[in-house]
């Protein structure tokens, strides 16, 4: 495993945020532990901390344990998913966090290593960020009915009009089972008259749709966003970093839903929440600056919104 697992994307603003929390022996859960960057400076600049550090994927567990030995029993470690926050809190021995912070989508380490992930090399097309489970992209593209993947494209890739795109996939498997990350680029250039960043812009769509989908991602963030309202003591703070404008309008409405924000639709000029459990600490998502994104241009599309529970 290369020495940079990944780079940390607005660690200082998620740090300086948790350092606002005025608990005695904070306990934080890091539920997108990666190469334990934001584990790690959380150990190190908050006194006291414990941190329930999470990932699916093994190698992200692996490779912070090696990372973070120093810290001893200051952290614990679970190969699961976030939106089992409820056990692992209590497998941890707690009751309740002082913060939770998600720091969404894929690591470097991911991209450039694991198989299916990234449509610049060809690979087996897996994209399981956890190999336990059985379901992999190769799996869908051959076996799901053509109304599915047309829904799955809609939904995860905002793809509006998929429907050529699935008949070529569905013509395509009944010559030669699609394997490869290749296989499925080939489709994609057959069933889009496109070119320039265009091209690129709705394959990285369509491989969204895909991991999206196989990882369960929107469902694993609505379950931990639903169950962080009762396991955050109050004053405890919720951090999201998303990448993708899906996930930041889960995050988004769900902040919005929950707080003293005015609840607008569009047939009415909005009214108080009468019992904010939330209190937003963002009004508008923080963004990486130009010197981030220029040293490490994967941030570009981050947003970070932070709460907190009152
Ligand atoms: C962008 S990386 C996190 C990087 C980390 N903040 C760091 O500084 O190194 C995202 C990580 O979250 C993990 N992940 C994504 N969804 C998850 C979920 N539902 N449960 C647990 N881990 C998840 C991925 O496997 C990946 O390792």
């Amino acid at each position: 495993m290369e020495a940079e697992y990944h780079i940390p994307v607005l660690l200082n603003k998620v740090i300086e945020i948790f350092k606002s929390t005025e608990f005695r022996n904070p306990v934080f859960f890091d539920g997108t532990l990666g190469g334990g960057s934001y584990t790690e400076a959380i150990l190190s600049e908050i006194p006291d901390s414990t941190v329930i550090a999470v990932d699916k994927d093994i190698n992200a567990i692996s490779f912070s344990k090696n990372r973070l030995k120093k810290f001893g029993s200051r952290v614990k470690f679970f190969n699961s998913s976030f939106a089992e926050i409820r056990s692992l809190v209590k497998q941890a021995g707690f009751d309740s966090l002082s913060g939770i912070v998600l720091d969404l989508g894929l690591s470097s380490y991911q991209l450039e290593a694991e198989d299916g992930f990234s449509f610049m090399k060809d690979t087996p097309i897996d994209m399981r960020a956890d190999k336990r489970k059985e379901l992999t992209a190769e799996k869908v593209l051959n076996e799901n009915s053509p109304e599915d993947l047309e829904e799955m494209f809609l939904k995860y890739g905002e793809i509006y009009n998929p429907a050529e795109f699935v008949r070529n996939i569905i013509s395509a498997r009944r010559n030669k089972p699609i394997s490869t990350t290749n296989d499925l680029l080939k489709i994609i250039e057959s069933s889009f008259n496109i070119k320039g960043r265009a091209r690129i812009k709705l394959i990285a769509k369509i491989f969204q749709a895909l991991r999206i989908f196989i990882n369960n991602e929107i469902e694993d963030l609505q379950n931990l966003l639903n169950t962080s309202l009762d396991i955050l003591n109050h004053g405890g703070i919720i951090i999201v970093v998303s990448y993708h404008s899906l996930e930041d309008r889960s995050v988004k409405n769900f902040f919005k839903d929950n707080s003293r924000e005015q609840k607008k639709s569009k047939y009415s000029r909005g009214e108080a929440n009468p019992k904010p459990v939330l209190q937003l600490l963002t009004k508008k998502p923080v963004i990486p600056v130009e010197q981030e994104i220029r040293h490490n241009p994967r941030s570009r599309s981050a947003k970070l919104r932070a709460a907190m529970r009152i």
